[in-house]
């Protein structure tokens, strides 16, 4: 979707909140009138806007079919920016909640086999891969690390899949076996992956290139050319702005009174994905995938620039 259409900004209500682990607040979010929420796809997320400038973006971690509800889990992070301390400390029950979205830069890929690896809080988008992966008939297993059990979300629910999902918290069994999940994968398996960096790190180390899926909920640590300046042509509005080399393009765009969509701007949440007519990015975000970088189609102008020195976007 082009950064140009406004997404859906609904207006919930929190209607359930309960603590799925230490730590982690589910909240179940709901239209004040009832009415049917937009449709989502496992791998979903949504930018909850809790102040001016403040928002964050969570995963949808409850049923998609019920279009009546969402559920999203909500990690303390004591060292955070405060966008956890607001849920867990002042929003309460029946409290509204803006929340823009959904937007999905993770779906479920088409496979018969799923390796799933799941650190901390990612479980959240991977909760409901498991059960689109259940109910395709799929063959799928997960391994869920986190610091403690206590600290561990939704591991009740998890508990009903049975062997297939190995719990391993840090304290009881190490870091997680990933030899073992990922060594001698069969043709044809995907893995799906969200969790810590370093986690996301090991994981793409060891994984096929092609089979591997990951969501990062902090920017990838990767090696980047210096900044330099550059020209971008707006091919719907027909101007041409200069990039200087300390500015981002999506400053730059702003700064022309040009509006788009975004959130992060640290190059995570997808929310600035801009098509791009003409030149060659130089890609520094966190969200697309191998494939997608080579092709040169879309990139993130919150973080991503250009190789050469002019870019044609579709705004
Ligand atoms: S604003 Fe989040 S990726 Fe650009």
């Amino acid at each position: 979707m082009s950064v140009y259409e406004s997404e859906l900004v609904s207006e919930l209500v929190v209607e359930e909140r309960e603590f799925a682990a230490d730590g982690v607040l589910a909240l179940t979010l709901r239209h004040p009138l009832g009415e049917e929420l937009p449709a989502w796809e496992p791998g979903a997320h949504v930018d909850v806007v809790l102040g001016p400038d403040l928002e964050r973006q969570y995963s949808l971690c409850g049923d998609p079919a019920d279009r009546t509800a969402w559920r999203i889990a909500v990690l303390r992070e004591p060292d955070g920016r405060g966008g956890s301390a607001y849920v867990h400390e002042q929003l309460g029950r029946g409290d509204k909640l803006r929340v823009r979205g959904p937007r999905n830069h993770f779906a479920l890929r088409p496979a018969r086999r799923y390796r799933f690896i799941a650190g901390g809080i990612g479980i959240t988008p991977i909760l409901p891969m498991l059960a689109a992966a259940e109910a395709a008939g799929a063959e799928w297993s997960l391994l869920y690390g986190g610091r403690t059990r206590r600290s561990m979300a939704f591991t009740e629910e998890l508990s009903g899949y049975g062997d297939r999902v190995t719990i391993a918290p840090q304290d009881e069994t190490g870091l997680l076996d990933l030899a073992s999940v990922l060594d001698g994968l069969p043709e044809g398996t995907l893995v799906h992956c969200c969790g810590p960096g370093p986690l996301l790190d090991a994981v793409e180390a060891r994984c096929p290139a092609g089979a591997l899926h990951v969501e990062r909920f902090a920017p990838k640590v990767q090696e980047v050319g210096q900044n330099t300046e550059f020209e971008v042509e707006l091919a719907r509005s027909g101007r041409t702005l200069s990039v200087p080399a300390d500015m981002s393009v999506l400053d730059a765009v702003r700064g022309a009174g040009v509006e788009v969509l975004f959130s992060c701007t640290e190059g995570t949440c997808g929310t600035c994905e801009t098509d791009v007519l003409e030149g060659d990015p130089d890609h520094r975000d966190s969200v697309l995938s191998d494939e997608e970088r080579e092709a040169g189609e879309t990139m993130l102008i919150c973080v991503s620039r250009c190789r050469g020195k002019r870019l044609v976007l579709d705004l």
